[in-house]
């Protein structure tokens, strides 16, 4: 492949002229300009190595060679929709079923999350001829015009709530979204599946195994499902690539190893916690992992700014990472799965040091002449807490000069 030899200045400008500016870039003020990947890393058209802490669609790391080989070697042979008989489409369903409780076991394969849930939604109002959802406040299920309408995460900002939602909160926080199909893989291969929750349907109350029975109406459901087939979700590419991915997660043992690292991490984080009065609660399964941001223990305030200062710090030290929930104060980790102990230590490690700076950078002017006088601190004796942040460090000198101001 041809080396990168387009400056980042005229993509931008090309992309900024030529595409939707609907279509956000992250760090829109400064954007990262990615023009290759392996593993946990990404590396810009400088060849600035990032560790990519929050890209979960790239279950088992980025350019996988055994997932490269095989989507190669199938797209030399054939790629063609799948109304036709494919060994592809049948063994990954097959090995898929491996994952799940045997009642599970009826496979629709779509192009993305959110064709999967568009396809849930049709067939739930289909079986029960009824319009009304519910959702979980600040949900997100994708951007088809259907799934806006129950996301109140996207409507609240676009059309509104239609009568026909029912929005119900969530008890828990931080809340963070997962790619379905991410989710699928994790959620399946990593923990219990379960089968269907039971205290919906007819069976809740008199049936001996209401759950199977729950799944069986969802399998004839599915099968009477007013859909013909999409032309090329399970096409024989993504298929192979599937089986590879399966592959790869079965001999790098990578679910013993999300947990391993994942594990690691939330000890680490908890830790942090410890030291760090701004973060809330450190939460998450595996390496899926949200840490929630606050400004005071008692209101639990979302600590908005902060969390954004903080990302942007990170990424000034080659570490991607984003935020999520309703406040956007909760970073949310979910890397690639080989993401090792190393990157959770390094990671870890920046996070402890900008976490250490921001205690002062977010004060404002009253609260830092405050803590200066009840310590009795003379303004030429304040020192940034790093002693070394370029990045504050003129604006802590203007800060001092106008703590002296204060003082005289
Ligand atoms: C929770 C959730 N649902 C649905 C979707 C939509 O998936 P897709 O972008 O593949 O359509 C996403 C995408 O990030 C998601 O995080």
């Amino acid at each position: 492949m041809a080396a990168d030899s387009r400056a980042k200045a005229a993509t931008l400008n090309l992309r900024r002229r030529l595409l939707s500016s609907s279509c956000r870039l992250f760090f829109p003020e400064d954007p990262v300009k990615i023009i290759r990947s392996q593993g946990q890393y990404l590396y810009d058209e400088q060849g600035r190595e990032f560790l990519d802490c929050v890209n979960n669609v790239a279950h088992v790391g980025h350019c996988h060679p055994t997932v490269v080989q095989a989507a190669h070697e199938q797209n030399l042979v054939l790629n063609t929709n799948s109304r036709y008989l494919h060994d592809n489409i049948v063994d990954y369903a097959q090995r898929l079923s491996e994952t799940l409780p045997k009642e599970l076991s009826v496979f629709y394969f779509l192009n993305s999350g959110s064709e999967a849930n568009d396809l849930a939604l049709r067939l739930a109002r289909q079986y029960t001829e009824h319009q009304d959802v519910v959702v979980l406040d600040h949900a997100y299920h994708g951007h088809l015009s259907s799934l806006i309408d129950i996301s109140p995460y996207k409507f609240r900002d676009l059309d509104g709530q239609k009568e026909w939602v029912h929005v119900v909160c969530t008890p828990t926080s931080p809340q963070v979204s997962f790619h379905p199909q991410a989710w699928m893989t994790w959620q399946c291969l990593s923990l219990q599946a379960p089968l269907p929750d039971t205290y919906r349907g007819p069976y809740r109350e008199d049936h001996p195994n209401p759950a199977e029975a729950y799944a069986n109406e969802v399998k004839n459901v599915v099968n009477i499902a007013q859909e013909k087939g999409r032309k090329f979700g399970g096409n024989p590419v993504s298929c192979a690539v599937g089986l590879a991915v399966l592959d790869v997660l079965e001999t790098e043992q990578l679910q013993a190893h999300a947990t391993n690292v994942g594990s690691f991490l939330m000890e680490h984080l908890s830790q942090q916690k410890a030291k760090h009065p701004i973060i809330g609660d450190v939460r998450g399964t595996g390496l899926f992992i949200g840490v929630d941001l606050i400004k005071d223990e008692t209101l639990r305030t979302p600590a908005t700014e902060e969390a954004e200062y903080l990302i942007s710090r990170l990424k000034e030290n080659y570490i991607l990472l984003s935020t999520d929930g309703p406040g956007r104060n909760v970073l949310k980790f979910k890397p690639p799965m080989c993401f090792s102990l190393d990157n959770a230590q390094h990671l870890v490690a920046k996070l402890d040091d900008i976490l250490t700076d921001l205690w002062y950078f977010f004060l404002d002017m009253e609260e830092k002449v405050r803590s200066c006088k009840t310590l009795r601190i003379q303004p030429n004796s304040v020192k940034h807490p790093s002693g070394k942040r370029d990045l504050c460090l003129a604006h802590l000198h203007q800060e001092i000069h106008q703590l002296q101001l204060a003082f005289a």
